[in-house]
């Protein structure tokens, strides 16, 4: 099959691992930069065009859509689903995953278990908000950050205030979380992919530091899931409308809770710590679903 990895650089390890699969696989892979990618809209006629080329005969994409690029990026996406092509990601669920706020809403409304988090539109609630969140430490995050920057832990409510407002002046959209103490630093990463779980890591932020990415330094080991966690993260995915993601979760006292669904997971870590040929798996699916009459 013809498959093309939206990347915006053909060089990163989840990208590489991905053409490698499909070149195993026998497949024809190449990469296309999302942000170079044109879009022209014209009743039944959608068409894009990649420096100046007119893109045809591809069969499959696969979004690998980077923070910065998210809407841009869903666009493209929903061009060649216009096209009648393959997509293992749709624009939907992306836009829904990428939202932290719009993601712990569909799956509390579920009844999945996230940390409790609250949101206003208003400078003045923050006093309110803080008194409703309860005992401090508390999370204040941003609604669009990612690989855990802009993740902070107020540990008083005049330090909490005061990252409040600068945000509020700023103008960027921030939640305030209820801090998992128990999880020590440490969740689970729970990688999809289809019906299947393909990989399970736990990841434990290094001393000093409770954010487990491993863009924060810290290390992963391999885990086996509760049959629980297992229902849950399939759920998670299943609510967002992804077909390929990673779900982040944290052990509480009260059980899992989900801290968010991520539609562009990255293959390094989970390859590296599992061993599993996740890039594989993503290459049999996205052609399995090519050829799956009722997708
Ligand atoms: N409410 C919380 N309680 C405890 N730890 C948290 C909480 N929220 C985030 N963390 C830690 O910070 C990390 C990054 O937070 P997350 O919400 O996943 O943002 P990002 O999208 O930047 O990865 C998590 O993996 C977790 O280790
Ligand atoms: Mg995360």
């Amino acid at each position: 099959m013809n498959i093309a990895i939206l990347s915006r650089n053909p060089s990163l390890y989840s990208t590489a691992s991905l053409v490698r699969a499909g070149r195993r696989k026998q497949h024809y892979v190449r990469v296309l930069d999302h942000m170079q990618c044109d879009i022209s809209i014209e009743t039944g006629k959608p068409q894009v065009f990649y420096q100046g080329q007119l893109i045809k005969n591809i069969d499959i994409i696969i979004p690998r859509i980077g923070s910065s690029a998210t809407s841009y990026g869903a666009s493209v996406i929903r061009q060649f689903e216009s096209m009648g092509v393959t997509s293992t990601l749709s624009a939907e669920p992306l836009l829904r995953a990428r939202d932290k706020l719009s993601c712990l809403q569909l799956l509390a409304a579920e009844g999945l278990g996230v940390p409790k988090s609250l949101v206003s539109n208003n400078y003045f609630s923050i006093n309110e908000m803080l008194d409703r969140i309860g005992d401090l430490p508390a999370i204040i995050k941003l609604i669009n950050g990612t690989h855990g920057l802009g993740v902070i832990l107020a540990e008083s409510k005049s330090n909490a205030e005061s990252i409040m407002e600068a945000f509020y002046k700023a103008k960027q959209k921030i939640m305030l979380q209820e801090y998992i103490e128990e999880a020590k630093g440490a969740d689970i990463r729970v990688f999809i992919v289809g019906d299947e779980i393909v990989g399970v890591m736990k990841r434990q932020a290094k001393e000093g530091e409770f954010r487990s990415n491993l863009h924060r330094g810290a290390s992963s080991s391999v885990v086996s899931l509760s049959g629980l966690e297992a229902e849950i993260a399939l759920k998670a995915t299943k609510i967002l409308g992804l077909n390929i993601a990673g779900v982040d979760m944290l052990q509480s006292e009260r059980g899992p809770l989900i801290l968010e669904v991520n539609a562009s997971p990255g293959l390094e870590g989970i390859e590296t710590t599992t061993g599993n040929d996740i890039a594989g798996k993503i290459i049999d699916f996205a052609t399995k679903q090519k050829n799956n009459p009722w997708k």
